[in-house]
């Protein structure tokens, strides 16, 4: 008899991608994926921890699990993820939802098929949290989202200790995995239908400084992009400090590296780049953006920004909005600082009211869009390849796919084009997206 599960991911795509492991480990005994969470008879929460808002997500979708469990008491919930590895954050829990009968962390995904064969055989909770980083190499299946597109992750964890974030406290020390793993797995993909790949690390640039031998993660994409059937590898996520030269060279004279990059500034100020421990410098970051142009005039950039980090004054500030007028991403995500206990930032005096944070965010917001637009205002008349995602959420008749430099497109057109190439001629430029319809190829 098969039973169902519903897995429900909060966080990044190195979140998305655990679940894709652990819905392949799942479907190894015997479990099928539903969508409705009604029908379920596993519920997971793979948890996220990198800012406030994302824990009391996961906490008040558990308080409605209450009613599940109420309806089926042989329905099994549990929470795995970042948030788990924290410390002291299983009483919590289960204070709140004392139903959660299985717990554990980024480190032992690879048992939950042994977690739920116990508990079916002892009707005992599981709460283990593995505080050793997990061996890098382990191979483990994945059952992708999408059939022509998936990730791969090329290393784990994250040595650089930015003072704001929680990450290197629940991921562990960086470990690379071997690059034969990774071209192998990349190739089997390729002969598994996947035409486009994501590259995962939490510092990408720094793949293989933790190998005896001589790598780096231009030598990887060197590799991956002699796979025959990849047509599209982004990755993410670069750090401005280990971003090098070498790696816009190979970008430039790849086949199929995306003109696409992802290059967090989280501040335009010097001090609080300093305090934030980022080491680097914003005419660092700004003579980054300046090489990257050069090489690749067409290249699309995007960012992420804090907000409000302790300390930040309002000329501190003025230099972020600063630094977004003269670089002019294609897009960004910014938030609001959150104070994680356990690190460095945590202990530093932050008399900034949330009020004065918000209306801050919303002046780079305001500065951001105006961007977004302007740069997707290029594309207007142009017709551009877009490989077909899905159907656009608000209407089944309309096709939403992206382009090389990650802009969404949205055009009418039939689901029997989702995971092909296409060539979309763009007629409106939006802030955030492209709308456009379907050119014949010739
Ligand atoms: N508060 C706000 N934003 C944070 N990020 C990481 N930690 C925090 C925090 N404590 C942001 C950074 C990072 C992105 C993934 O999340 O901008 O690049
Ligand atoms: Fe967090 Fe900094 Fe590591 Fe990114 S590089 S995961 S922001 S510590």
């Amino acid at each position: 008899m098969y039973k169902k599960f519903f897995i429900q991911t909060f966080g990044c795509q190195m979140n998305e991608h655990d679940s894709e492991v652990m819905a392949g480990l799942l479907e190894e005994i015997f479990y099928i994926p539903t969508t409705d969470i009604a029908e379920a008879d596993f519920i997971l929460l793979n948890t996220c921890c990198i800012r406030e808002k994302a824990e009391s997500k996961v906490l008040s979708m558990l308080g409605e699990m209450k009613k599940y469990k109420a309806k089926k008491p042989d329905l099994i919930i549990g929470v795995c993820g970042c948030m788990i590895q924290q410390k002291n954050i299983v009483p919590k829990i289960l204070h709140a939802s004392p139903y959660v009968s299985l717990m554990f962390g980024t480190n032992n995904m690879n048992k939950l098929p042994d977690y739920l064969q116990q508990i079916a055989k002892t009707s005992q909770p599981i709460y283990e949290i593995v505080d050793e980083d997990s061996d890098a190499d382990l191979k483990l299946p994945a059952s992708r989202q999408f059939p022509f597109k998936a990730y791969t992750n090329i290393m784990y964890g994250c040595n650089n200790y930015c003072t704001y974030c929680i990450v290197p406290f629940v991921r562990g020390r960086e470990r690379s995995r071997r690059m034969d793993d990774i071209v192998e797995e990349v190739r089997g993909l390729a002969a598994d239908g996947v035409v486009e790949i994501m590259l995962l690390g939490q510092n990408v640039d720094s793949y293989g400084n933790d190998f005896e031998e001589d790598v780096s993660f231009a030598d990887l994409l060197r590799e991956v992009d002699k796979i025959d059937g990849i047509k599209r590898i982004r990755f993410m996520t670069s750090h401005p400090k280990d971003f090098s030269l070498e790696l816009i060279d190979v970008i430039k004279n790849s086949w199929h590296i995306c003109p696409s990059l992802h290059l967090p500034v989280q501040s335009g100020s010097n001090e609080v780049l300093k305090r934030m421990n980022r080491k680097y410098t914003r005419e660092h970051y700004l003579d980054i953006v300046n090489n990257i142009r050069a090489a690749i005039p067409d290249v699309s950039l995007t960012t992420d920004i804090i907000v409000g980090f302790p300390g930040e004054t309002e000329e501190m500030f003025q230099e972020t909005v600063d630094l977004v007028e003269t670089v002019g991403f294609d897009n960004a995500f910014s938030f609001i600082y959150s104070k994680r206990p356990g690190t460095a930032a945590a202990k530093f005096p932050d008399d900034t009211p949330l009020a004065e944070k918000k209306e801050r965010l919303q002046r780079l917001n305001q500065s951001l869009s105006k961007w977004s637009h302007h740069h997707n205002k290029k594309y207007e008349g142009k017709i551009v390849e877009v490989l077909v995602e899905g159907t656009s959420k608000n209407d089944d008749n309309m096709l939403s796919g992206r382009t090389d430099t990650a802009k969404t497109v949205i055009f009418p057109g039939d689901k029997s084009l989702v995971g092909k190439f296409v060539n979309v001629k763009i007629t409106t430029a939006q802030t955030w997206i492209l709308k456009g319809k379907l050119e014949e190829k010739e």
